[in-house]
């Protein structure tokens, strides 16, 4: 796709955005705004947790790979308002993140969330781009916002990740 095209699609979901509402019963709920503008999106997720079997790269049979607890998202959603950006960026976003797992949050980098756009972005509309990213990788951080995540899985890898923008 070319850089027409891509734009194209980012209208397209900022038109019809991808998850946008709410969950019953989140396990995961933050809000937060762009404090240039005061606009706001909020994410809600319901994870799930279940057993699977761990890396098979080791020698072991994958018979004899134990397995362990993993939580992944089982659904995501986003509300709030903004500009076309970032209603595109959260509807991207949401739609990349189902299924991943926490590991797979945590390594979510602010570059791959940018790159989810594949528009270049100008320094002026970067708040924009990573208001959704910001509002799940800060929420992630504070554990009142998070519910039926064992500690040992958030603790304590996103601790030491401060987005400055
Ligand atoms: Fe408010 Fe973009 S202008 S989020």
């Amino acid at each position: 796709m070319n850089q027409l095209m891509y734009r194209e699609h980012l209208i397209e979901h900022y038109k019809n955005p991808q998850n946008y509402g709410h969950i019953d019963n989140p396990d995961f709920k933050n809000k937060e705004d762009n404090p240039l503008c005061g606009d706001e999106i909020e994410i809600e997720v319901k994870f799930s947790t279940a057993k699977e079997r761990g890396s098979t790269k080791s020698k072991v049979t994958t018979s004899k790979v134990p397995k362990i607890k993993v939580t992944k998202i089982k659904d995501i959603k986003f509300s709030g308002h903004g500009c076309a950006i970032s209603q595109a960026a959260a509807s991207l976003m949401t739609e990349h993140m189902k299924g991943k797992n926490i590991e797979d949050i945590k390594k979510f980098s602010r570059e791959e969330m940018l790159g989810l756009l594949k528009v270049e972005v100008t320094p002026m509309r970067l708040k924009c781009a990573l208001l959704a990213w910001n509002v799940l990788q800060n929420g992630l951080r504070d554990d009142k916002n998070i519910r039926n995540v064992p500690q040992q899985e958030i603790k304590p890898h996103l601790r030491n990740k401060k987005d400055n923008d």
